[in-house]
């Protein structure tokens, strides 16, 4: 096997292997391939003297932390250090804003609550609100101009610190009673007034009589909480039930078992779950999502 053999075409010695006739050429590597090798080998006993690189042997900890003692740990560390002091400054400027129009007034402050809003929306708030804050059944739309509790900055930002029925010792508190389970009306009674609250939003074709009687059940039973025009009260979380925008549901059948039930809306108080910049922030982001209403007080022109 070990003598030579020249390739009568190029001249080229070959490996001696053979193929159905077909001869290996014994030609050498690249030069450009081999410089490439070469210079990597070289750069990796640079890589190996500057950057930590072996580990330690058995028995000892670490690892060789190399001459420029580069450690991603720390790097990150120092990165997310760099963010908080960057940041810190949006948070006490956040912090000390104490309106809605005091945050728009400050242009890359605004920017900051929204980003920051928006992402801890996302964390905290889209399973029960949906991603676009667009709500479910029980679960309040965030993006139109229907408040149960009111839709002012001050209003959203204090929804957030107490929640809704929520374990916070100030929480906003309201209970519907449970008309049907806890038998303070009839069957009857529930059908009339459910029809009564259907007509309060247009809905048409009702029996006279039915409505009548469904209307003296409102005036006596309802409208403490919803209003003798059924408008709603917002001190008292109760909705308007006159606009045709229902949390629970606006079928004869889900009304009648609203009627029945009780609704219990819950939403937990977000205080000391989250500090009071990021409530700000949030807050921030739910009131610009369009249903935004205007503050109370008469703070100059505060504008649209
Ligand atoms: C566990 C589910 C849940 C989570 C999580 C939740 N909410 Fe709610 N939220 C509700 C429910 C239910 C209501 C309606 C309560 C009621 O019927 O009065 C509500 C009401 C609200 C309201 C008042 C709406 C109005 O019409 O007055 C706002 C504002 C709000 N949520 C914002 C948020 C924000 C912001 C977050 C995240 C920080 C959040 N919610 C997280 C369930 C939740
Ligand atoms: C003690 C106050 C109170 C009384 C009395 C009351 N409600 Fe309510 N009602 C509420 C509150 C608060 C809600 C919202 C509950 C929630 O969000 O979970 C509500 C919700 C509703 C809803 C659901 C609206 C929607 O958007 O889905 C209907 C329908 C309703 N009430 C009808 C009635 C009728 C009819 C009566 C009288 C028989 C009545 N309520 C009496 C406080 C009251």
């Amino acid at each position: 096997m070990s003598e030579k053999h020249i390739d009568q075409e190029t001249g080229t010695e070959t490996t001696g292997h053979e193929w159905d006739g077909i001869r290996e050429l014994d030609n050498p590597l690249p030069r450009w391939w081999l410089w490439i090798f070469y210079a990597s080998i070289a750069w990796s006993v640079v890589y190996w003297v500057l950057m930590p690189a072996w580990p330690a042997p058995p028995g000892m900890q670490g690892h060789t932390t190399g001459v420029v003692g580069n450690s991603e740990r720390v790097n990150v560390a120092n990165d997310l250090d760099a963010l908080q002091v960057s940041r810190s400054d949006f948070f006490t400027r956040l912090e000390a804003a104490d309106s809605y129009s005091a945050i728009e007034a400050d242009p890359a402050l605004f920017r900051f609550a929204l980003a920051a809003g928006e992402s801890t929306f996302g964390n905290f708030c889209s399973t029960c609100h949906g991603a676009g804050a667009q709500g479910f059944v029980g679960y309040p739309n965030l993006n139109d101009d229907v408040w149960l509790w009111g839709g002012s900055f001050d209003d959203i930002r204090h929804t957030l610190v107490v929640g809704i029925r929520s374990d916070h010792p100030e929480t906003r508190f309201s209970q519907m009673p449970a008309y049907g389970a806890d038998g303070l009306l009839s069957r009857e009674d529930i059908r009339h007034v459910r029809d009564y609250v259907l007509s309060l939003s247009g809905e048409t074709g009702f029996d006279a009589a039915a409505l009548e009687a469904g209307g003296a059940v409102f005036a006596s039973q309802c409208a403490t909480c919803h209003g003798a025009a059924g408008l709603g009260d917002r001190t008292q979380g109760a909705p308007n039930l006159t606009d045709a925008i229902w949390l629970y549901g606006g079928s004869p059948e889900e009304i009648e078992n609203t009627i029945w039930r009780g609704p219990y809306g819950v939403m937990p108080a977000w205080e000391g779950r989250l500090n009071d910049p990021t409530i700000t922030a949030v807050a921030t982001y739910v009131y610009s999502l369009g249903g935004g209403e205007a503050e109370v007080e008469t703070e100059g022109a505060a504008g649209e």
